[in-house]
């Protein structure tokens, strides 16, 4: 199974991945994550991709396009979180030969993403962790304009795919987590 999870900032993506690949043993690949991974390395995509993520931006289509054609190389089965992110990588993604099964759109309003990003913050203090570098209030801010901006119009790209499924991202975890976990089922995986 091909599948990937996308939506706002703080729509829950990660915490739904993270639970997916505990019950299927999937690969898993995190755009987001794997730029982080670079930055902490300081090598060159870590320190060009830096600049963007810290300024609420999108990193541009060449070089996201890079590292998920190196990471995720042949692999049958996996799930993708946050990535595509725009129509071109949509579209070179496909043009490479890679097609979907699935494209969870995580809905969610903006008001309540706000709000769980805002926890996670508070509680990644309390544990005395480091703060990621985008996620203070002004550049969540910009997050959430660059997905509304680049990201949404995806849903009609994958619509007229036919493999879009929608998820009510703003219930409970357990909630959320169920409607993947069946929306999988149904479609026999
Ligand atoms: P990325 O790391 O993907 O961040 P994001 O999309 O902004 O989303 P988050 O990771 O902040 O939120 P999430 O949806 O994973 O929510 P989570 O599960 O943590 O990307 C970062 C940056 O990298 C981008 O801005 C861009 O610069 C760059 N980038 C990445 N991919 C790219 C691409 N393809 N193209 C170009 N650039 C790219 O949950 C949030 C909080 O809420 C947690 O505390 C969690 O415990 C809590 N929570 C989760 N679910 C629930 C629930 N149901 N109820 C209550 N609380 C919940
Ligand atoms: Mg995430």
């Amino acid at each position: 199974m091909k599948i990937t999870l996308l939506g706002p900032p703080g729509a829950g993506k990660s915490t739904v991945r993270d639970k997916i690949v505990e019950k299927y043993e999937l690969f898993h690949l995190s755009t987001g994550d794997a730029f982080r991974a670079e930055i902490k390395k300081e090598s060159e995509i870590g320190i060009m991709a830096k600049k963007f993520m810290d300024d609420g931006k999108l990193v541009p289509d060449d070089i996201v396009l890079g590292i998920v054609g190196a990471q995720l190389g042949e692999k049958e089965n996996y799930i993708l979180d946050g990535f595509p992110r725009t129509i071109a990588q949509a579209q070179a993604f496909q043009a490479s030969g890679e097609n979907l099964d699935i494209v969870f759109m995580f809905d969610i309003d903006f008001e309540t993403a706000f709000d769980r990003l805002n926890n996670r913050v508070n509680e990644t203090k309390e544990a005395g962790q480091k703060l990621r570098s985008d996620d203070n209030k002004e550049t969540m801010k910009k997050r959430f304009i660059e997905y509304q901006e680049k990201t949404e119009p995806l849903k009609e790209f994958y619509k007229k795919e036919n493999i879009l499924i929608t998820i009510d991202a703003s219930l409970t975890k357990r909630e959320v987590l169920d409607q993947v976990s069946n929306a999988l089922k149904n479609k026999g995986f």
